[in-house]
C-alpha cells in the first residue's frame, strides 16, 4: 500500500455562490460536495487525512466529521489562497513522509483511482492532474515543456489572451513528496491579481528545486469544478447520468431514466419498476421487485421486496415499507413501519406509527401525531380494517384484528377484534328531497307569472 496523505481544501468561502451556505455544503445528489471529495478520500485509505476549514465554518467541520470521522481539522483563519490553506495542515502532517494529496472541496467527483494513480506519478516529486476542455474558463493554464513537463501553472486572471487559448487547464489536485511540499510552501510569494499565496505556483518552484512536474490527465467530466450555481448543476447533471446507467445495469427498469433522480447513496434492487418523475433523496434502500409509480417522492426510506408505491406517493424519514405493501396515491408516510402486505392506498397520512401486516387503511385516514407541543404513537395491530376518513389521535392503538367504522375519530385504545365507530346518528327522511325540489320548483312558477 502506497503512503498516502490528503488534505482536502475547504475553507474558501465560495463567493460566486451568492450564498449563506459554505460552499463545501451546498449538495448534488444529495450529498455535500466536501462529502463527495471525503469519500473518493476515504476510499484510498490513507494513513493521514486533514480538512482545512474556515474560523466560521463549524458546520463543515461537522460534516466532515460525519462523513469521515478520522479525517483531522485545521482551521485556517485568514483566507489567504490555496497555497496558504496546505500550509495550515502541516502540523496535522508533522509525523509523515510519504506522497500528499490535496484535493480542492469543490471539485467534487474525483476518484480514488485517479488519485492512486497521480500520486503513484509523483512519489517523493511533484504531479498534477489536467484535464482538456472545449471551455476552459474560470481554470487555471497548465503550461508545459517540450519534454511534456508542467512549467507553470497560470490563473486566468494573470494570463495573457494567449495563454488563455490553452485548453489544458488545472483540476487543482495536485500530489507532492511531503519533504519537497513543506521545503517549498515558505517559499510562495503573493505577487498576483488576486494577492493570494497559490498553491499552483509550487510547480515552478519545485522544477527550480529539481523536480519537475509531471502531468496525469483525466477526463473533465472527473474534475469539473464548482465556482457557481451552473456549475454547480453541471455536476448534479454528471451524477445523474451515472447514476441512472448504474442502476439499469444492475437491473433496474427506468422508463424515462432522464426524469429520474437519485442520490449519491440510493440502493436499488433487481427487478425493480421506476416510472417517470420519481425523485429520491439521501438514505433510500429499494428491495428486489418493486415497483415506483409516477410522480413519488423517496427520501430516508427502506421499501422491502415486492412492494408498490405511488403513483403521487411520499416517503418521509423513517418510513419503512414491508413486503408486498401498497402505498398508493396521495399517501405520505413518515417515520412508520408498515407491516407486510398492507394496503394504503389512497389519500392517507401515517406518521408516527407501526401498521401491523395485512391491516387495510381507508382512503382519508389521518395519524394525528401532532398535538401542537408533541409527537405522539399510533399502533395499529395486524388484519385491522380501519374505514375510510378515519382520525387516529395519537397516543393511541388499535388491536389485532379490530374494525374502524368509516368517519371516526379514535380517542382511545381500540381492543384486539373490537369495533370502534363514532358517528353522529343518521337523520333519514323519507321523500323529503322530492317535496323540497317540488316547493322550489313551484315557488319558481308563481315568481315567473307575476
Ligand atoms: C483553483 C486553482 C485553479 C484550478 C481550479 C480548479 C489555485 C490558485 N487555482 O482555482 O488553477 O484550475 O481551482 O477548480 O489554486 N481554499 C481555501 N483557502 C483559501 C482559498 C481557497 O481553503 O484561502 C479552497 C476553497 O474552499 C476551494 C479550493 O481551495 O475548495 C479552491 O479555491 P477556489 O477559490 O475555488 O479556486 P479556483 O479559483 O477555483
Ligand atoms: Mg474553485
Amino acid at each position: 500500500m502506497m503512503d498516502i496523505a490528503v488534505i482536502v481544501l475547504a475553507a474558501g468561502k465560495g463567493t460566486r455562490m451568492k450564498s449563506s451556505l459554505p460552499k463545501a455544503l451546498h449538495r448534488a445528489a444529495g450529498r455535500s460536495l466536501l462529502g463527495h471529495v471525503l469519500h473518493a478520500a476515504r476510499a484510498l485509505e490513507p494513513r493521514e487525512a486533514v480538512v482545512v476549514v474556515g474560523p466560521d465554518m463549524e458546520a463543515v467541520s461537522r460534516e466532515a466529521q460525519r462523513v469521515f470521522p478520522d479525517a483531522r481539522r485545521a482551521v485556517q483563519v485568514e483566507r489567504l489562497g490555496t497555497g496558504h490553506a496546505v500550509s495550515m495542515a502541516r502540523d496535522a502532517l508533522r509525523d509523515f513522509s510519504g506522497t500528499v494529496l490535496v484535493l480542492y472541496g469543490d471539485v467534487p467527483l474525483i476518484t480514488a483511482e485517479s488519485l492512486r494513480q497521480l500520486a503513484g506519478l509523483a512519489g517523493a516529486g511533484m504531479a498534477v492532474l489536467g484535464f482538456e476542455t472545449a471551455n476552459p474558463e474560470g481554470y487555471g493554464r497548465l503550461l508545459q515543456d517540450a519534454a511534456g513537463h508542467v512549467v507553470k501553472i497560470r490563473e486566468e486572471l494573470d494570463a495573457s489572451p494567449r495563454e488563455r487559448a490553452i485548453r489544458l487547464c488545472n483540476s487543482g489536485i495536485i500530489a507532492i513528496g511531503a519533504a519537497l511540499l513543506w521545503s517549498l510552501l515558505p517559499k510562495l510569494r503573493n505577487a498576483n491579481a488576486k494577492g493570494e499565496y497559490y498553491l499552483t505556483d509550487l510547480v515552478e518552484l519545485a522544477a527550480a528545486a529539481g523536480a519537475p512536474c509531471r502531468l496525469a490527465t483525466c477526463a473533465e467530466r472527473e474534475v469539473a469544478g464548482v465556482n457557481d450555481r451552473g456549475q454547480l448543476a453541471g455536476i448534479e447533471r454528471t451524477l445523474q447520468q451515472a447514476y441512472r446507467r448504474r442502476h439499469m445495469l444492475n437491473g433496474a427498469t427506468l422508463v424515462a431514466p432522464e426524469t429520474v433522480f437519485f442520490s449519491a447513496d440510493t440502493a436499488i434492487g433487481q427487478d425493480v419498476v421506476i416510472e417517470p418523475n420519481v425523485v429520491f433523496g439521501p438514505g433510500v434502500e429499494i428491495g428486489n421487485g418493486v415497483e415506483i409509480l409516477a410522480f413519488s417522492h423517496i427520501e430516508g426510506a427502506r421499501v422491502a421486496a415486492g412492494a408498490r408505491i405511488g403513483p403521487y406517493a411520499r416517503l418521509r424519514p423513517g418510513a419503512d415499507i414491508g413486503e408486498g405493501a401498497h402505498i398508493g396515491n396521495f399517501v405520505e408516510v413518515k417515520k412508520a413501519v408498515i407491516g407486510r402486505g398492507v394496503k394504503a392506498n389512497h389519500l392517507t397520512y401515517i406518521g408516527d406509527a407501526r401498521v401491523g401486516a395485512k391491516t387495510n387503511i381507508g382512503a382519508g385516514t389521518i395519524t394525528c401525531n401532532y398535538d401542537g407541543h408533541g409527537k405522539h404513537l399510533t399502533d395499529i395491530g395486524e388484519n385491522v380494517f380501519v374505514g375510510s376518513n378515519t382520525a387516529l389521535v395519537a397516543p393511541v392503538s388499535v388491536g389485532d384484528g379490530a374494525t374502524i367504522a368509516a368517519g371516526s375519530v379514535i380517542t382511545r385504545d381500540v381492543p384486539a377484534d373490537a369495533l370502534a365507530m363514532t358517528r353522529a346518528a343518521l337523520d333519514l327522511r323519507e321523500g323529503w328531497a322530492r317535496r323540497y325540489r317540488e316547493m322550489k320548483a313551484a315557488r319558481k312558477a308563481a315568481r315567473n307569472n307575476t
